[in-house]
């Protein structure tokens, strides 16, 4: 198939990372006979310091008519002036919210070679795969707010949601749950917040629909707790923007490290812009030390919910175990008896692995099918 791919690196290690991931589009090209174009633009930061503005059109225009999306990191001490009135986050949020990216799936996988790199002991983590699908263009992050003009003043942010905006996510976790083990932890703090309480309650009766999945309720304050105490309770984790942002960094630790776990920002349309979850990590840049593992993953989900490439997306999951089990590690990821490697060489071995590896004939054909339901039964609960 031929695809127009925007890669947006942003800042910091969002260009080492966003390199890692297109070799590995690349070979993935290379290996099925795809065809795919990369147009690269600015977001965040340099593109703050290049036009003035942190999403400037050029990048949102062609966002809008790609195929999909890879985006790096945004950000850094250089535009991190609390006073300063355009700051490179507002190039995410401005993207998803014009690109109406509702969806952030953030699956939060452990790679059975890392076993031991989590500071969690082994035993309550074998096994573990969750996915949080987190709200993202609502909540807290985009209702009505206050900057405080001096420090004796008052400042405010407002949680808002509507009942479609629930029932939209809601039924999106619960399509995933059937492909998965049917299980839904709609995660909210309805003992405090009137908004948690609509978002029970639709959360509720859109459950009704799916009798094959299991709905449960948790608060935000538990949910961070049973998350260490017992991780692989969870199947599907259902919540807000602000409280899935919080709890998605506290579950990458299950998986050993910031550096895995990857995203994709989905909305009606079949394009999605993914990135890994970390942040630009402006201490470690331009050293070849981070990790592009997180990258890479997402250049699986974007293969699967972008192009329907589910036999691809599993050959680049495949192909990271693969490197893992092998013993090759970047240092996020580093135990005794490891081969020390950088990102960039991390990233061959990958692209190595995914061109030498796997049969070039779809084999997981009920899978293809599944997963690409999640798209299409998404657009008709819009
Ligand atoms: C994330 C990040 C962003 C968020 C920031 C950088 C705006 O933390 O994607 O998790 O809070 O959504
Ligand atoms: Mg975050």
């Amino acid at each position: 198939m031929e695809a127009t791919i925007v890669t947006l690196p942003g800042d910091g290690i969002g260009t080492e990372v966003v390199s890692e991931g297109v070799k590995a589009l690349q070979a993935t090209a290379d290996k099925y006979g795809h065809s795919f174009t990369f147009d690269e633009g600015l977001i965040g930061g340099c593109a703050i310091d290049a036009t003035g503005a942190a999403l400037p059109d050029g990048t949102l225009q062609a966002c809008q008519r790609a195929d999909a999306v890879l985006l790096g990191a945004v950000g850094g001490p250089r535009w991190s002036d609390p006073a300063a009135k355009i700051r490179p986050e507002q190039g995410l949020l401005g993207l998803r919210q014009e690109l109406g990216l509702y969806a952030n799936l953030r699956p939060v996988r452990l790679y059975e070679p890392l076993l031991d790199v989590s500071p969690l002991r082994p035993e309550r983590l074998r096994g573990l795969d969750l996915v949080v699908v987190r709200e993202l263009t609502g909540g807290i992050y985009f209702g009505p707010r206050r900057e405080a003009t001096s420090n004796g003043g008052t400042a405010y942010d407002t949680m808002v949601y509507t009942g479609d905006e629930v029932r939209r996510i809601a039924h999106i976790a619960f399509r995933l749950a059937q492909q998965r083990r049917g299980k839904v932890t709609s995660v909210d703090k309805a003992n405090v917040l009137a908004v948690s309480r609509l978002w029970r309650r639709v959360v509720t009766e859109v459950a009704a629909e799916y009798p094959d999945v299991t709905l449960e309720n948790m608060l935000v304050d538990t949910a961070a707790m049973h998350l260490l105490r017992q991780p692989t309770d969870f199947d599907v984790i259902l919540t807000a923007n602000m409280f899935g942002d919080i709890l998605t960094d506290e579950a990458s630790m299950l998986a050993g490290s910031m550096g895995m776990l990857p995203s994709a920002w989905l909305g009606e349309n079949h394009a999605g812009v993914y990135e890994p979850i970390h942040g630009s990590a402006p201490d470690i840049a331009g050293k070849d030390i981070a990790n592009p593992i997180a990258t890479i993953l997402s250049v699986a989900m974007l293969l699967r919910y972008s192009l329907d490439l589910e036999h691809e997306a599993r050959a680049i999951e495949d192909a990271v175990e693969a490197v893992l089990a092998e013993g090759y590690r970047t240092l996020d990821i580093r135990v005794d008896g490891a081969t020390p490697v950088g990102g960039e060489e991390m990233g061959d071995l990958i692209a190595e692995a995914i061109r030498e590896r796997g049969s070039p004939e779809p084999a997981h054909v009920s899978e293809v099918s599944t997963r690409a339901h999640v798209h299409q039964e998404k657009k008709s609960h819009a």
